[in-house]
């Protein structure tokens, strides 16, 4: 099937960069949401980003021409009736998305996919509220996905070999990397390693171990990360990881939602949207990178920040949810990691990493299951670079 119109539904932060990255690709775009302002302010972003791409010769179009392949309208009907695919980016709830499905599976031409943006939602059960189970499917994109190249391709229960083979197509033509996921499991790949991060820095930073700075700082300077974790909650909204958070234990992922991130999500401190998270901004909205100074990144050790999202790569691994290198790529292009999780696992050592996983365990008080994997790798002295092999062979 050849794809040429792209409805996306929800133009929200990850919505309006999907639409921009389509029409980008010369698709033509029809954008959903349900009010007309949120409709402008999306379209305000597009061309802001489009303009700063433009000026960096980073596409070769002018603006406006762009512009002009992105329609908008608050009815479905209307973006849906003539769409080849959709992609849902609506709020992460999963009455929410059933209910747009179902609406979609109704207004949307027979042969047309079906495809959600969630991060942690099941695609099976979204699928389930439609009549065209096996051409629903999960794509899901990176903030900000004009800058992030990957995609990670879900596979539901149902989806069949066609719509998975479309939706690559198209992800490729949108200059995306592709990570297949072979489980709907929550939180698929990514979130599930980021969630690992998020909550040991925030732990950390709970038990009075370490400041909010000193983490960040560590990532950054020292391990090269693009941004420290909190700056990227901040960034993607600390109310989307507060959801996300809640519907990946409610669906199984073992974890303690951190006080802290708790008590900003009450006390509505969204991060940049709201001009204070972690960090303040400058106003609502309004991105500054925080200033981070290089003293703070000696005060922790790398290996305790990254132990428990180690564990969780090798859980994966082993499980066969995902192979070695797809989920090296997959935080390299998902998260802009310098290197893959696997690499860090390996120059830390495996010994150190579970030494740091217990120490977590102490610090917090909750016990964390060291992977198998792991343990077996310890025990058959595969420790990493020291000892010529690890996760890869040196
Ligand atoms: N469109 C166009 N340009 C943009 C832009 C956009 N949407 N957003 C930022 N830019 C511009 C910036 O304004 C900046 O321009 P100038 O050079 O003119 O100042 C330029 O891009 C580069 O920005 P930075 O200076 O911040 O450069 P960087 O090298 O740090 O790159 C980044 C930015 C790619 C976002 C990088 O910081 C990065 O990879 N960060 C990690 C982001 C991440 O982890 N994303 C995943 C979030 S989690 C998620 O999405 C999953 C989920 O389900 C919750």
């Amino acid at each position: 099937m050849e794809v040429s119109k792209i409805a996306v539904i929800g133009a929200g932060t990850m919505g309006h960069g999907i639409a921009e990255i389509c029409a980008i690709s010369g698709f033509e775009v029809s954008l959903n949401d349900v009010a007309e302002n949120i409709l402008n302010s999306a379209i305000e972003k597009i061309k802001w980003s489009l303009e700063k791409l433009y000026e960096k010769k980073q596409i070769k179009e002018e603006p406006s021409q762009v512009l002009a392949r992105i329609k908008t309208s608050t009815s479905l009907d209307e973006v849906l009736k003539d769409a080849d695919f959709m992609i849902e980016a609506a709020i992460e709830d999963l009455n929410v998305k059933r209910d747009i499905f179902k609406k979609a599976d109704m207004l949307a031409p027979s042969q047309a996919i079906l495809a959600s943006n969630t991060s942690s939602l099941p695609i099976t059960e979204i699928a389930e509220s439609t009549q065209r189970k096996s051409k629903v499917i999960g794509t899901h994109f990176f903030n900000p996905p004009v800058l992030m190249k990957l995609v990670e391709i879900v596979r539901g229960k149902y989806t069949d070999d066609a719509t998975l083979n479309v939706s690559i197509q198209l992800c490729k033509k949108l200059e995306k990397e592709i990570v297949v996921v072979n489980k709907d499991i929550p939180g698929f790949v990514v979130n599930r390693i980021l969630a690992r991060v998020v909550d040991t820095a925030c732990m950390l930073v709970y038990n009075g171990v370490a400041d909010v700075e000193d983490v960040d700082a560590v990532l950054r300077y020292r391990l090269n990360f693009p941004m420290g974790v909190f700056e990227v909650a901040d960034y993607s909204g600390l109310d989307v990881f507060y959801f996300i958070h809640g519907i990946m234990t409610s669906r199984g992922f073992k974890a303690r939602l951190c006080p802290i991130l708790e008590e900003k999500f009450k006390n509505k401190e969204y991060g940049v949207k709201t001009g204070k998270g972690f960090y303040t901004y400058p106003g609502p909205g309004k991105y500054q990178k925080p200033q981070l100074e290089k003293e703070r990144a000696t005060k922790l050790d790398p290996s305790i920040i990254l132990a428990h999202a180690i564990n969780e790569a090798a859980y994966l691994l082993r499980e066969g949810i995902a192979t070695k290198s797809d989920i090296d790529k997959a935080v390299m292009l998902g998260l802009g990691y310098p290197k893959g999780i696997f690499r860090f696992a390996d120059e830390f050592g495996i010994d150190r990493v579970v030494a740091a996983l217990e120490k977590l365990s102490e610090i917090t008080g909750e016990e964390i299951e060291i992977d198998p994997l792991l343990s077996k790798m310890v025990k058959e002295n595969k420790l990493g670079v020291k000892t010529n092999e690890g996760f890869y062979r040196y």
